[in-house]
Parts: structure tokens; sequence; C-alpha cells
């Protein structure tokens, strides 16, 4: 399992792209591309059309994914009842599980129990929910996923608020104990990259930006250097 991947701290930013913007009847082909790509995870969007209005995929298609890649699968769960999967994650070979903290009303035993199933516990935030949600949890975290867009659909527009809230995030991280990964989701395109990056993100999801672009290893290029200055 490429866990070294994904418990050092790092210096350049992670890009995951999501894998809901690629052709479904063929997302073994979409992974392998990525990776060569130069992708660092891949971003798994788990619907359940009840906490977002879309259906996705489950565990069985993360286990036929883990098969034919060797990335960090960073699983993101937009689901009303994701303590009631996170064995069955586990077993299908999912490395990070993100849950909602609006999803979950026991956060603290819902990640120590992703933690017990030997996964990295994620999470996320939607647009409007208060990052005060994280206070008593940061420290037991291992990522924190900021979502820009209201989750449910990709290709939608970055919510410009997000860049503030990441910004508090932040801050909020250099003050805990623990360093969970700071991770955005959603509108992030070459255009916002650097700003999200300046804004303290570490990992950059990115489903449209990626899968629409005709040459990928320049997309994923773009997004990881796009918060670097560039001196003439
Ligand atoms: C939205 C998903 C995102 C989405 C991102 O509900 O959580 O991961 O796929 O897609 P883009 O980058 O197109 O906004
Ligand atoms: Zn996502």
């Amino acid at each position: 399992m490429p866990f070294e991947k994904i418990s050092h701290h790092m210096t350049t930013p992670f890009i995951a792209p999501s894998i809901l913007s690629a052709d479904f009847a063929r997302l073994a082909d979409a992974v392998q591309q990525i990776e060569a790509a130069g992708a660092d995870w891949v971003h798994i969007d788990v619907m359940d059309g009840h906490f977002v209005p879309n259906l996705t995929v489950g565990p069985p298609m993360v286990e036929a994914l883990r098969k034919v890649t060797a990335l960090p699968l960073d699983v993101h769960l937009m689901m009303t009842n994701p303590d009631d999967f996170i064995p069955e994650f586990a077993k299908a070979g999912a490395d990070i599980l993100t849950v909602h903290v609006e999803t979950c009303p026991h956060l603290h035993r819902t990640v120590q129990t992703i933690k017990e199933h030997k996964m990295k516990a994620g999470v996320s935030l939607n647009p409007a929910t208060s990052l005060t949600t994280l206070e008593h949890i940061l420290g037991d975290v291992d990522l924190v996923l900021v979502m820009s867009v209201n989750p449910g659909f990709g290709g939608q527009k970055f919510i410009h608020s997000a860049l503030e809230k990441i910004r508090r995030i932040r801050t909020m991280i250099t003050a805990s104990t623990g360093s969970p990964y700071l991770e955005v989701d959603g509108g992030i395109t070459a255009h916002n990259a650097a700003s999200v990056l300046q804004a303290g993100a570490d990992v950059l999801v990115a489903g449209s930006a990626i899968f629409g672009s005709s040459n990928m290893s320049d997309a994923i290029r773009q997004l990881r250097t796009a918060g670097q200055t560039v001196i003439v």
C-alpha cells in the first residue's frame, strides 16, 4: 500500500483528480491515465441520492479500482449514513475516508472508527458550514476537506468565500497539535489554483479541469505549480 505518499509533509501540493468527470464506462483507463499523467491521489466521489442529489459509486467500484492503480484512493463520502459503510470501504481498499461533518452526530466516534480500520480519516465541510465544527476534532483528523462548491456535481463554479475559510482553517491547523492535509474540492481551475494554494491548501481536487483537458499531464502540472511565484 502506497502509504508513504500520504504520510510525509509535503512541500509541493498534491493533485487529486476526481474521476467523477471521467467516462464511467472506462474508469480503469481513466485512473491509469491520471497515474501516468502525474496524479498523486485518486479522488472518488461517493454520492447517495440523499445527502446530495446524485448517485455514483460505492465499495465495489473502490475495490475494482484498487486493483488497477498503486495511487492512494481518496474516498469522499457524500452520504447520510457513512458509519454503516466504514468496514466495507476499508475492505475495498480505500486509503483515505472522508465524511461530512453535516452527516455525523458522533463525529469523534466516526473518526476513531475510520482509523481503527487502518484508513486515514478526513472530515469535510459544505460551503455554508462553519469552521467551528472543526474545533474539537482537528487534533484527531488526517485531512480536512473544504468544499468550494455545493457537493453533488462536477463542473460547478468555485465559491469565492471558500478562500477566506481556507485561510482561517490553515491558521487553526498551524495552531493545533496535528498536521492534517487541507484539501479543497470543487470548481478548481488553472486560474484559481494559485489563490487556493496561497490561502493554505495543500491538496487540490479537480475533476473537469483535468478530465476536460486535452493534455492531462499539463493540466496536473499547471495546478501543482500554480502557487509558485515566477521571477523573470
Ligand atoms: C463535487 C465533488 C467533486 C467534483 C469536483 O460534489 O465532490 O469532487 O467531482 O469536480 P470539479 O473539479 O469539476 O468541480
Ligand atoms: Zn469530492
